[in-house]
C-alpha cells in the first residue's frame, strides 16, 4: 500500500485551509447524498460534468471510476486542487478527470459548456448564492441538470445559534431557508427543481468515510495530532470551535435541489 506523500508544512488556519491540509473535505450526507444527486442529475458515461467547490476532489474521482464520465472540478482554494490532482492520480482517473482554480461566481467557461454542473456544500459558506447558482445555470446547456446539496434552517434558529455557526464553519452571510434556496436557484432561470429535505442522521453521515482510502484517513489522522502537538495557534483555532450549539440539529439540516436549465 502506498502512503500519501507531501511535505508537512505550515498550513493556513482557516475552516477550508485546514481541511485541505489534512486532506479530506465533506458534505452533509456523505456518499449516499452523493449518489442520490448523481442519480437525480441523469449523470452517464457521455455527460461533462463539472463540480463547483470539489475540495479534494472525492466526487470528481468518484464520477469519474463509477460511471465514466469525464469530469472538470474547480474550486477557490489551490491547496484544494493540489490534493484533488493527487487523488486523481492515485486512483487512476487523471485521463478523466481535470482540476482547475475557479471561483464559484465567476466561473471562467462559456455559456452551455457542461451537461451537468454539480455542487456540495459549497454556495453556503460563500457571501453571493445568487450569483453562484447563475453561474451554475449559465454554464449549463439548454435541457443539462444543475444539483446543488446545501445546508439549510429548517426552522428559524435563536440568533445566537447562527452567529456561532458562522464563526466556525466561516459561512458567509448565512445559511438560507428552503423558500431561500428555492428563490436562488428559480432566480437562475431553472426548472422543474426536484428538491429532497434531510435532517441530521447519524447513519447517513457515516457514508462520508466510505468516499475515502484508508490511506487518506491515516492522513487526516496523522496530520491532525501533529499540528495539535507541534502548532499553539492550531490548539487555539480548534479550542475556539470545540463545540457546535448544543442542540444545532434541531434547526439545521440539507437538502438536495436539482434543476433543469432551460432551452432559451
Ligand atoms: C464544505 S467543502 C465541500 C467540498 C466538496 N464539495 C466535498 O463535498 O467534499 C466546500 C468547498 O468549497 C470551496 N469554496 C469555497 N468558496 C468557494 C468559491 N467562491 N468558489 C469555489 N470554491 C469555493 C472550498 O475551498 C471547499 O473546498
Amino acid at each position: 500500500m502506498q502512503l500519501p506523500q507531501g511535505r508537512i508544512s505550515e498550513p493556513d488556519l482557516s475552516y477550508f485551509g485546514l481541511q485541505a491540509y489534512v486532506g479530506t473535505t465533506k458534505h452533509m450526507g456523505g456518499l449516499e447524498t452523493t449518489k442520490e444527486l448523481i442519480e437525480l442529475c441523469h449523470v452517464d458515461e457521455d455527460s461533462y460534468v463539472l463540480g463547483v467547490g470539489c475540495g479534494v476532489g472525492a466526487t470528481a474521482c468518484y464520477l469519474a471510476k463509477k460511471h465514466g464520465c469525464k469530469v472538470l472540478g474547480v474550486d477557490i482554494h489551490e491547496a484544494m486542487i493540489a490534493r484533488a490532482n493527487e487523488r486523481a492520480e492515485g486512483e487512476g482517473v487523471e485521463g478523466h478527470v481535470e482540476f482547475r482554480v475557479a471561483d464559484a461566481q465567476d466561473l471562467p467557461f462559456e455559456d452551455a459548456h457542461f451537461d451537468v454542473v454539480i455542487g456540495e456544500s459549497v454556495a453556503t459558506f460563500i457571501e453571493d448564492k445568487q450569483k453562484v447558482a447563475s453561474e451554475c445555470a449559465r454554464v449549463t446547456r439548454p435541457g443539462g441538470y444543475v444539483g446543488l446539496n446545501e445546508e439549510l434552517w429548517l426552522e428559524t434558529p435563536p440568533a445566537q445559534m447562527v452567529e456561532h455557526v458562522r464563526h466556525i464553519w466561516d459561512i458567509k452571510p448565512d445559511i438560507p431557508t428552503l423558500e431561500g434556496w428555492m428563490g436562488l436557484l428559480e432566480g437562475a432561470g431553472l426548472r422543474d427543481i426536484v428538491v429532497r429535505t434531510y435532517e441530521f442522521d447519524t447513519r447517513r453521515e457515516s457514508t462520508q468515510v466510505q468516499r475515502y482510502r484508508f490511506q487518506d484517513m491515516w492522513r487526516m489522522f496523522y496530520r491532525t495530532l501533529f499540528l495539535y502537538i507541534k502548532n499553539p495557534a492550531f490548539r487555539k483555532y480548534m479550542a475556539e470551535r470545540r463545540y457546535l450549539p448544543k442542540n444545532i440539529f434541531e434547526y439545521l439540516g440539507y437538502a438536495i435541489f436539482v434543476g433543469r436549465r432551460m432551452k432559451p
